[in-house]
């Protein structure tokens, strides 16, 4: 058994992990390089995940790494209320420039959950400061997934995040999913079909009344609930209907932002302009915990009223642009711009796609979805047991030197983008061989 130094596994209670299967089997990185995890019986792990999509530029960047030796001696903290710092300023301005359109104005948060947070309650507030206080109602998607805060649990739509939480917060409800419409297996890029799924948007309007509605969220490719990718045209639709009835839209970008679709966001994949985007993982490349939330000029505009002594938004975290995070972010920019990160995922997206698209036919597979550089395979489940041929399929990648994630009976895979070919002609072909052994 694989134990840490003072022999002890019990005290962690691990985050989404099956705590009592793991403390029977541990599985343990000491160190990360590129695009490898070492595990702590020495072992080399391909990271076909980006850690938890996070790491976009693979693992022990040299630019990033000086960038947190060098900020911990400059300034290791900087209270983020009624004080700044040049390099929050520095962050939200490079970030506001790589945002297309009006998103101009940035708040920092410590994760996806509280980006999340912070968007919803910032789209209720701005309502409220014009003078629309009705418009309290938030709409979510049946499977989106946006973090494990209270707003992000109610509009997400994943049940097993919601069962055991109670009522979560009310006036919410949820669009219809996009998952397994007929004719849309072994997509590459936007399914076909599937566009008129938006209209749902205009039900909601009619059964709560559109004055009522603050915001619409959805993922504009869904992660957590195992890769569903928008229909050609029903964002475009859901921006439509939005704006016709005064709802802002909000993208969480939190798995697409910073290249993942061979584009910097989704919002530039998609030609979609939403009203607020929530960032995260990506942001800092994984390594320090950073969020980010775009605002329209619009919005952040209704809130720049009354005495100037005033707070405007009651709201914000103490490690808001924390100086650490930041200096990693501007690292992480620096890196994904040197790299061409940002439109990697383009350049590789055809030998990517044609790639996983190659285990068709290979045991269990039922789809197979692709876009950027992410990529869904969908298994048939073991009758009577959802989810384990999968967990199954990640031990057995995890044994044979792939890390893998996976949901439902999905194998997700969004490697780092520094990935070259080799690396992918590997992923591809450890998952067969796991499909041919497991159960
Ligand atoms: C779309 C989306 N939103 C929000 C989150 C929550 O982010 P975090 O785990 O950083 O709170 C995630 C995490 O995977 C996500 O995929």
């Amino acid at each position: 058994m694989d134990l840490p130094p003072n022999n002890n596994l019990d005290a962690y209670w691990m985050p989404f992990t099956a705590n009592r299967q793991f403390k029977a089997h541990p599985r343990m990185f000491v160190s990360a390089e590129g695009m490898y995890f070492k595990t702590s019986d020495g072992r080399d792990v391909l990271d076909g995940i980006a850690g938890l999509w996070c790491c976009n530029a693979g693992h022990k960047r040299p630019r990033i790494i000086e960038a947190v030796k060098n900020q911990v001696e400059e300034l290791d903290y900087s209270p983020a209320f009624q004080m700044g710092h040049h390099k929050a300023f520095d962050l939200a301005d490079r970030l506001a420039r790589l945002m297309p359109g009006d998103l101009n104005h940035v708040f920092f948060t410590n994760s996806g959950s509280e980006s999340v947070e912070t968007a919803l309650k910032m789209a209720i507030a701005y309502h409220r400061a014009r003078g629309e206080g009705h418009r309290t109602r938030l709409i979510g998607r049946e499977k989106g997934y946006h973090g494990v805060n209270f707003g992000g649990m109610s509009v997400g739509g994943m049940p097993a995040n919601r069962k055991m939480f109670g009522s979560l917060v009310s006036g919410v409800d949820h669009l219809r999913h996009t998952h397994g419409i007929a004719g849309n297996e072994y997509s590459r890029g936007e399914p076909e079909h599937g566009a008129e799924l938006a209209d749902d948007l205009e039900r909601l309007c009619q059964l709560h009344d559109p004055s009522t509605i603050a915001a619409v969220i959805v993922e504009p490719v869904a992660g957590s609930a195992g890769v569903i990718m928008p229909p050609k045209g029903y964002l475009k639709r859901l921006r439509e209907i939005c704006t016709k009835h005064g709802i802002l839209l909000i993208f969480d970008e939190v798995i697409t932002g910073f290249g993942r679709l061979g584009t910097p966001f989704a919002v530039n994949y998609f030609g979609v302009q939403p009203d607020l985007v929530t960032t995260a993982k990506g942001l800092t490349n994984g390594v320090v915990p950073m969020g980010a939330v775009f605002a329209s000029d619009t919005i952040h505009d209704a809130f720049m009223t009354g005495p100037e002594n005033m707070i405007e938004f009651f709201h914000g975290y103490t490690y808001s642009a924390n100086p650490m995070a930041c200096a990693t972010a501007l690292a992480a920019l620096d890196t994904y711009e040197e790299e061409g990160l940002f439109t990697r995922g383009a350049d590789l997206g055809d030998y990517w796609a044609d790639a996983m698209h190659g285990l068709r036919g290979a045991p269990y597979v039922k789809d197979i979805r692709t876009m950027g550089l992410i990529a869904a395979i969908e298994l048939d489940p073991i009758e009577g047991a959802p989810t384990k041929r999968a967990f199954n399929a990640f031990l057995k990648a995890y044994d044979k030197g792939l890390l893998i994630r996976t949901t439902g009976d999905i194998i997700a895979l969004s490697p780092p983008l520094i990935i070259e070919k080799s690396h992918i002609d590997m992923a591809v072909e450890t998952v067969r061989r796991v499909l041919e052994e497991i159960e």
